[in-house]
This record gives C-alpha cells, sequence and structure tokens, in this order.
C-alpha cells in the first residue's frame, strides 16, 4: 500500500514539489513547484484543456482576472455562505474544522452533535470546546491606497465567477449555439482552517472549472454525458484506475447553496477516500443573481425560435493539485529493488533520456550528444544524464518517470543501433537511432 509519506518524499528528493516559502520555514496550505513538479502540472492542465476546449466543437475559454469588483462575491452568496464550521480548543486555543473531527461529520455539523462526540483536542488532548461558529473563507485584501470598507476586496475564492461575469460578454461576442461551455484555468484561494494532506487542501489551489450553459430543460441529459466524458478523461488521458474512482450523491443538505444536484467524484487516494473533483447543476442561480445585481440582462435568445430565457448551468469543478496527487498515487509503484513513476506517456516530465553508456569515452559522449540533440529536436522534452553509473540513471529516470531510455554504447559507432530500455517493463531493446 503506498503511504501519502513515500508520495511526499519522492516528490521532494526529485524536484516535484517542495514546501512554500521553505526557506523561511514554511507557510501553511502553500506549495512550489519545482522543475519536474511544473512539466507535470503543465501536462496535466495542457491535456485538460486539450480534451475539453481544443477538441470539442462547443466550448471556448476565458482568462478572468483574480481581483473581481466586490459585488461579485455578494451576488454569488460567497460573502454570506461561503464558511467552514470552526471550533476552538479552550485548553490550548487550537482552531480546527469541527467537521474534521468527527467521523462521518459534513459540514453542517451542529454545536450539539458536535458536543455529543466531543472529540479529543488533537493538538493537546483535551475535550473542552467553544461553541461552533461559521468562518468565511474568502482571503479579503484592499485594492488602492485607502485602506477602509470602500475598498474591501477579495482573492478569488472559484475560478467559476470570472467565467459568469464574462457569459454574457462571449454571447454578445461569438453568439454560440446552447448548450456551450466556458472553461477556466487558474488560481483559487481560500483560508482553509486546516491545510491538510499534502497538496489536498491548500489555501491557494489552480482550479480548472467548466461551466457548462444548457436548456433548462435537457440540464440531466447534459449533466449525465458530461460526467461520463469526465470519467473517460480521468481513466484515459490522465491513467487513474476505474475501481479508484467513486460517484458520491451529495445529500440536498450538504450540497453548496448553489446547487440542486451534485455529484462529488472521489478517489481513493494514500491516505483514504476524498473529493477529487465536484460536479453540480447550479441551475440559473448565477445568471440571475448577476441579472439582478447589475441590471444586465442575462437572457440568451434561441436562434431559432426567438425564445428569450436564462441557460441553467452544469459545473465540472477540479482542483489541479488533487489531480496531481491522485495521479501521482495512482502511479507510483514500489518494486524490489526500484520506485517507479508509471506516468502516462502524455504527462511524463520527460519523454527520454538520453545517455553514453561511459562519460570517459569522448567517442561515446560525443555521439550521445548528436542522438539527443536530434531527439530533443523532435520530441521536446528530453533529459540528458550522464551522471553515476548507467544503474544509477535508470533509477533516477525511474523515479520521475520517463518512459525510455536510450544508451549509446560501443556498437552504436558500429552500426549506428542504441538501446532503449523500457520504464514499466524494464525490457531493452536495440533499435537503429534514426528509428526513435
Ligand atoms: N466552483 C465550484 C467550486 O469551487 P468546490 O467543491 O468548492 O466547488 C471544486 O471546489 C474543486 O476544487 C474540488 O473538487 C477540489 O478538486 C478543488 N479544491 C477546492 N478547495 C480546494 C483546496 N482548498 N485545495 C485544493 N483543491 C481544492
Amino acid at each position: 500500500m503506498t503511504k501519502l509519506e513515500d508520495i511526499v518524499s519522492l516528490c521532494k528528493r526529485r524536484g516535484f514539489i517542495f514546501p512554500g516559502s521553505d526557506v523561511y520555514g514554511g507557510m501553511a496550505g502553500t506549495w512550489d513547484f519545482g522543475p519536474l513538479g511544473v512539466m507535470l502540472k503543465r501536462n496535466l492542465m495542457n491535456t485538460w484543456w486539450s480534451f475539453w476546449v481544443d477538441k470539442r466543437d462547443d466550448m471556448y475559454g476565458v482568462d478572468a482576472a483574480i481581483i473581481m469588483n466586490p459585488k461579485t462575491w455578494e451576488a454569488s452568496g460567497h460573502v454570506a455562505t461561503f464558511a467552514d464550521p470552526l471550533v476552538e480548543c479552550k485548553e490550548c486555543h487550537g482552531r480546527f474544522r469541527a467537521d474534521k473531527l468527527v467521523d462521518g461529520a459534513t459540514e453542517s455539523i451542529t454545536t450539539e452533535e458536535f458536543l455529543a462526540v466531543s472529540p479529543k483536542c488533537p493538538t493537546c488532548g483535551k475535550q473542552d470546546w467553544s461553541e461552533i461558529r461559521k468562518f468565511n473563507m474568502m482571503f479579503q485584501t484592499h485594492v488602492g491606497p485607502v485602506d477602509d470598507d470602500s475598498s474591501i476586496a477579495y482573492l478569488r475564492p472559484e475560478t467559476a465567477q470570472g467565467i459568469f461575469t464574462n457569459y454574457k460578454n462571449v454571447v454578445d461576442t461569438i453568439y454560440p449555439n446552447l448548450p456551450f461551455g466556458l472553461a477556466q484555468q487558474g488560481k483559487a484561494f481560500r483560508n482553509e482552517i486546516s491545510p491538510r494532506d499534502f497538496i489536498l487542501r491548500d489555501r491557494e489551489c489552480s482550479q480548472m472549472e467548466i461551466e457548462y450553459f444548457v436548456r433548462p430543460e435537457e440540464w440531466e441529459q447534459n449533466f449525465d454525458e458530461l460526467l461520463a466524458d469526465y470519467h473517460a478523461f480521468l481513466e484515459e488521458q490522465m491513467g487513474l484506475p476505474t475501481d479508484k474512482i467513486h460517484d458520491y450523491d451529495v445529500p440536498a443538505e450538504d450540497r453548496a447553496h448553489y446547487s440542486k444536484h451534485t455529484i462529488d467524484v472521489m478517489f481513493d487516494y494514500p491516505n483514504g477516500q476524498e473529493e477529487l473533483l465536484g460536479f453540480a447543476y447550479r441551475t440559473d442561480f448565477d445568471l440571475s443573481n448577476i441579472q439582478k445585481a447589475s441590471g444586465k440582462s442575462m437572457e440568451y435568445r434561441d436562434k431559432v425560435t426567438g425564445e428569450s430565457f436564462i441557460p441553467h448551468v452544469i459545473e465540472p469543478s477540479i482542483g489541479v493539485e488533487r489531480l496531481f496527487l491522485a495521479v501521482l498515487s495512482a502511479a507510483y509503484v514500489e518494486e524490489e529493488d526500484r520506485v517507479v513513476l508509471k506516468l502516462p506517456e502524455n504527462l511524463a516530465p520527460y519523454k527520454f533520456c538520453v545517455s553514453p553508456l561511459l562519460k570517459n569515452k569522448p567517442e561515446l559522449v560525443e555521439k550521445a550528444k548528436e542522438v539527443f540533440a536530434i531527439l530533443k529536436q523532435k520530441y521536446t522534452f528530453v533529459t540528458w544524464d550522464d551522471s553515476g553509473n548507467i544503474g544509477k540513471r535508470y533509477k533516477k529516470q525511474d523515479e520521475i518517470g520517463t518512459p525510455k531510455c536510450v544508451v549509446i554504447d560501443f556498437d552504436t559507432l558500429e552500426d549506428d543501433t542504441v538501446t532503449v530500455r523500457d520504464r514499466d517493463t524494464t525490457e531493452q531493446v536495440r533499435v537503429k537511432a534514426e528509428e526513435l
């Protein structure tokens, strides 16, 4: 069984992810991606974009500002309701999310329900608790030089509102047929009470969201189709095993304030099952609220019938870090004498590693550099390694998920063939260099 600590350690050892502000002792809930992490993260995000936007003819992209007019968050309900249940230990004054201390509890846990269980404080072990209070998770800031109530703004807690507020701009400019989707990738910020489980619950994360605008009477069919497509994406593009993905139909009392139907897609992470992404039927909640708050019509005029109405919305929303961790957990394998990341080829940071068998033989190094230059030109994501012995190089490339290692030896100088070693099977074959 893979342990989360093993993945955390690999990420640090190989330069995928470091704790945020590490040099100053860290900053809880923030993480920095190193050279390999950036490559994997970009591959995830680009594959998502290609699958959901580029390859479809009903999806378009937007890229909105992170700091939005604060009216956005009043109309969306976030100022009033985007809050988690906070409880404080009266002994050590540690503050925690109440629902995370009680097995099976949800965000709607009441003080009575919490005190009936009265769990031990994770810090001091005492059982003396405050009442539960709602803690708004939006990061507040001031915009401009005046530091008063008139300048309050928020870092966006979801990318979704940048899509809703641009819906009308898109309709007025490119007038797409219904149903159509608007997709956005970008940072979102949440002042989580207890960031935890490595990159699973962060204070700063990246989201990839789609708002899919549909005819109200067709929401269910669109919901089911998009959900099926998402399963295909997770399994075929991200390499997640089917038996580790589970749909959870969220009961009404636990749904977000805007949702009439939610399926949370759960994943079996090393530390247990957690939400990987959310699928919500947001009805016309957001567009109607924007219409009310802005006084601008959010209606869509049907091109055939001329009928005007506010479309309903299906929202698939996923966090990049959660997907990243799911992909790593699925790919991480410990074998007798090695650790290997069996990443799908489209996600692996490097496609090939090129090495000379011996680095102190100039003729081998020269030939290897030639092969490296050709492969780099052709595949871009190619790395060079002439450190240590060949066994150590394979070990390192296995740990960072490089699918193929190409080794140049004395036979290469004779017949221009190279050894290609496969990451997953460790089998080696000889092929002509030009056939790579
Ligand atoms: N626009 C809808 C929305 O934001 P959500 O369920 O709060 O819904 C959607 O978040 C997804 O964003 C989650 O399923 C998760 O993948 C990711 N996410 C949310 N909060 C996160 C956090 N604190 N750290 C990392 N990822 C997070």
